[in-house]
């Protein structure tokens, strides 16, 4: 198993990323002996070998399935164990086509944290690529080390332990096959740090000089934005451009067809219930110091069955029963629907705010 390509039968030992529900996917190491336990049922280890990866597998008594997927950095990304706030997909793919990585690209990360971006830049660059990422905490470097060598991604990765803003990217001694003439030579920077102004300044020896040099800070907030675009104004990095990703969910839903019968049927309604709401508060007895709902609550105690509160009827076809009225399920054929297409109106996926710039050759001050 690799996440640099594809096998088609899963052995023993490797990585299936179980898929369990949409929001569910589990990473298993396929073990002999062990078995997978979930809601929808349980799934041997044993029987997963030789399966091929992408296929459905039914549970050990007959009910239930999961699908057994081949690892990639966007599944992992979704599965992976959290140890730190991560970048999802939709940001990592933009920052990848924007700063164009591509087979070859010399990657420079800090910090490592749960390794989710490393995953996507190693499969990127591919072999003839090298990632240096950079991991302060020591028991998260651990982690994302056993991880990449787990993942076999040590072939184009390396990790370092290293506070990069205080004692900077350079490397004393970088193995055999990750230099390039003796130098670290990056061409694209990622920093998802929380002062990635302090870390700019140390990039001037260890990013190309005869490439144009391309930089993404991630940032959360935009004070943080603020202090990297002065670092980076003053570093001499260029076409500096801030963006944010900001996923929105389209549906294709139905909406009731109204008319203005309809519009004055509901204003109506709405006028109604007002009045029996007035009604409701004269008849409280004006000496009685008990509110409405010790009322109600007293009335809920006595013997006598209550009553279910009166609906409002629903007066057919024209009257628009959303709202305080009665539910209507979508698409009800006694009443007239047309087909829109509904956007989601708030925003729930701020993550952070992306800050682009570039390095031209011989440009370093
Ligand atoms: C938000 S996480 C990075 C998540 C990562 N991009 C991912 O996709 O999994 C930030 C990481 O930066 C590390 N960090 C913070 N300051 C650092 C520094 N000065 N040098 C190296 N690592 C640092 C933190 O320990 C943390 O693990």
């Amino acid at each position: 198993m690799s996440f640099y390509s594809y096998k088609d039968f899963i052995e023993e030992g490797d990585l299936v990323l179980a898929f369990i529900s949409r929001g569910a996917t589990k990473p298993i190491n396929v073990t002999k002996g062990q078995v997978l336990n979930t809601r929808y049922g349980h799934f041997e280890h044993d029987k997963m070998i030789g399966m091929r990866y992408g296929s459905q597998m039914a549970g050990a008594k007959g009910h239930g399935f999961i699908h057994l997927l081949h690892p990639t950095p966007e599944l992992w990304t979704l599965s992976l164990p959290h140890r730190t706030q991560i970048v999802y997909s939709p940001d990592s793919s933009y920052i990848i086509q924007r700063l164009r990585v591509g087979p070859g690209s010399r990657i420079i990360e800090a910090g490592t944290g749960s390794a989710s971006f490393t995953h996507s830049f190693a499969r990127t660059v591919a072999k003839q690529g090298r990632v240096f990422t950079y991991e302060f905490h020591e028991p998260r470097y651990l982690e994302a080390k056993k991880e990449l060598e787990e993942h076999g991604l040590t072939e184009n990765t390396m990790i370092t332990h290293r506070d990069v803003c205080k004692n900077g990217f350079d490397i004393e001694s970088i193995p055999e096959g990750f230099t390039q003439d003796g130098k670290l030579d990056g061409d694209i920077v990622f920093l998802d740090l929380p002062a990635p102004w302090e870390a700019i300044p140390h990039l001037k020896s260890v990013i190309s000089s005869e490439r144009q040099v391309g930089i993404c800070c991630f940032s959360p907030c935009i004070e943080q934005v603020e202090k990297a675009v002065k670092a980076l104004e003053d570093e001499g990095w260029t076409s500096i451009e801030m963006v944010e990703v900001a996923g929105k969910r389209w549906e294709a839903r139905k909406d009731m067809v109204k008319d203005v019968g309809d519009v004055i049927k509901r204003l109506k309604d709405i006028q109604k219930r007002k009045s029996q709401g007035i009604e409701k508060l004269r008849n409280v007895n004006v000496g009685d110091k008990r509110n409405i709902d010790e009322t109600s609550e007293e009335a809920s105690t006595t013997e006598t069955t209550p009553e279910p509160p009166k609906k409002v009827q629903n007066t057919g076809k024209s009257f628009n029963p959303f709202g305080k009225g009665i539910r209507v399920k979508e698409g009800d054929e006694n009443f007239e629907w047309r087909d829109v297409t509904k956007v989601e109106s708030e925003i729930k996926s701020h993550t952070s705010y992306l800050t682009f710039a570039y390095m031209n050759p011989n440009r370093i001050v």
